[in-house]
């Protein structure tokens, strides 16, 4: 495989702790293809994908990067990154093809024979039990709207773990309940595809208490436990009491809504939405204990951008409206690129929990760029490598500032299917042409070996 040049050095590269851990992230809808095989049954993204209009030009992860078929070589991608960590997802319907009931034994083996080809690489493997693709039958039984969809993802993990935790110390039990509950529930932009606004709030809590379901099982197994939350610095667009007040009800609803029940059991103040401490009439006594009663080994945080809110006109039907931010750079998605964002964000969750917050590891950030191999084969993906060097020093300096930080996993280690732009937004070390599966490492992915090298020994 063509790899391009090492790139050069900073002549000041900020220092991350010692025994911080390197690594990339995928997840198996956006990546394994084999959507018919081995007796995978079907995901609330198939179902999604096939409805017309859903995904950019009808993209779906049927295909994918065929990463089912192809882990080999891209463990083998892995392992010439120097990578001590991989964060992939299981697919629930590929262990338990109707949501509940005994497992399919051939999808326990696939992620078995992943988890030894990740091992005799020399690269931990870090699970994530729920990236988004729910069993379509739970989803038709009503998916996270439902308590009982918490009952029944304890007894999946539990399944899961049982075979796999032999060889694995660490879980992330779900990825971005905020996003899932915003994109899918709220505004319909991802599967399920549901348009129920402020009515999906029970499917935070009914995240979180499988969250504290799950994790209380693993530790139980003497595992570790995470969760990767998607955070981000709330900026207010002035001083105005009524732009600061939009600006907390806003931070509620994306920060807190997850990380006070997890770290300070309680729900945050939700009366600018017009709800109460029992989120509309879900949660029940000793609900709280069972979601921050396991504790967290460790907080997983996504981290891509800032988000900046204004007071919000009546039209908005909301307590905030989100406002422009002027004068960062782009990525090609369109997200602005503001690097201190992070270390604002990490300093900012030390300040508001303390010693209730647990070690921090950044499970995702990245960026999109419109790359493509030029006439020299190579794919120069400049615009990555600012991203990833400009988060890194930020969160160096989140860490010189006394913020705990473990480990930064990059998102992603391929292109893959961006859920509704389809393979339209490329965030991969590593091109893929989707009609050939060719893969071809960008720029970023020489310049994240070496910097993950420089790391190890410092010049
Ligand atoms: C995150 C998702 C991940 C990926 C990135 C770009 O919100 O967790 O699957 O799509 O965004």
């Amino acid at each position: 495989m063509p790899l391009s040049e090492p790139l050069t050095t900073p002549p000041t590269e900020p220092a991350l702790p010692a025994g911080f851990r390197w690594g990339v992230s995928t997840s198996a809808y956006q990546i394994e293809g084999a959507a018919a095989e081995d007796g995978r049954g079907v995901s609330i993204w198939d179902t999604f994908t096939a409805r017309p209009g859903a995904v950019r030009d009808g993209h779906t992860g049927a295909t994918a990067c065929d990463h089912y078929h192809r882990y080999d070589e891209d463990v083998a991608l892995m392992r010439g990154l120097g990578l001590d960590a991989y964060r992939f997802s299981i697919s629930w319907p590929r262990i338990q093809p109707t949501g509940g009931g005994t497992a399919n034994p051939a999808g326990l083996a696939f992620y078995d024979r992943l988890v030894d080809a990740l091992l005799g690489a020399g690269i931990t493997p870090l699970p994530t039990l729920f990236h988004w693709d729910l069993p379509q039958a739970l989803e038709e039984d009503g998916g996270w709207l439902t308590r009982e969809i918490a009952y029944r993802f304890a007894e999946y993990a539990e399944i899961v773990a049982d075979r796999l935790g032999d060889r694995i110390p660490a879980w992330i039990t779900l990825n971005e309940p905020f996003v899932h509950m915003v994109y899918g529930y709220a505004l319909g932009i991802h599967a399920p595809g549901r348009t129920l606004m402020l009515d999906a709030l029970p499917t935070a809590h009914h995240q979180l208490l499988g969250h504290g379901l799950a994790a209380a099982a693993l530790r139980e197994r003497g595992h570790e436990v995470m969760i990767a939350d998607n955070l981000t610095p709330v900026w207010p667009a002035s001083d105005a009491e009524a732009d600061l007040a939009a600006a907390a009800a806003y931070d509620a609803l994306h920060n807190r809504l997850f990380t006070d029940p997890l770290l300070l059991g309680r729900y945050p103040d939700l009366s600018a939405y017009g709800i109460g401490e029992d989120l509309g009439g879900c949660v029940r006594p000793g609900d709280l204990k069972l979601i921050a009663a396991p504790g967290l080994d460790g907080l997983g945080v996504n981290y891509y951008n800032p988000t900046r809110i204004a007071s919000p006109t009546e039209a908005d039907g909301l307590p905030f409206a989100q406002a422009e931010i002027e004068g960062v750079p782009r990525t090609a998605f369109g997200w602005p690129v503001a690097p201190d964002g992070l270390r604002q964000l990490l300093v900012g969750l030390r300040d508001r929990y303390g010693a209730a917050l647990p070690p921090i590891t950044v499970t995702e950030n990245g960026c999109s760029v419109a790359d493509e191999p030029g006439p020299d084969g190579a794919v120069h993906d400049q615009p990555r490598i600012d991203y990833l060097a400009g988060h890194l020093d930020a969160l160096a300096e989140a860490a010189a500032q006394g913020v705990d930080v473990r480990g930064y996993f990059t998102w992603s280690l391929i292109d893959n299917f961006e859920w509704a732009e389809g393979y339209h937004q490329r965030f991969g070390l590593v091109h893929v042409d989707f009609r050939t599966q060719e893969r071809t490492p960008k720029d970023s992915y020489a310049w994240y070996r070496d910097r993950i090298a420089r790391h190890r020994s410092p010049r």
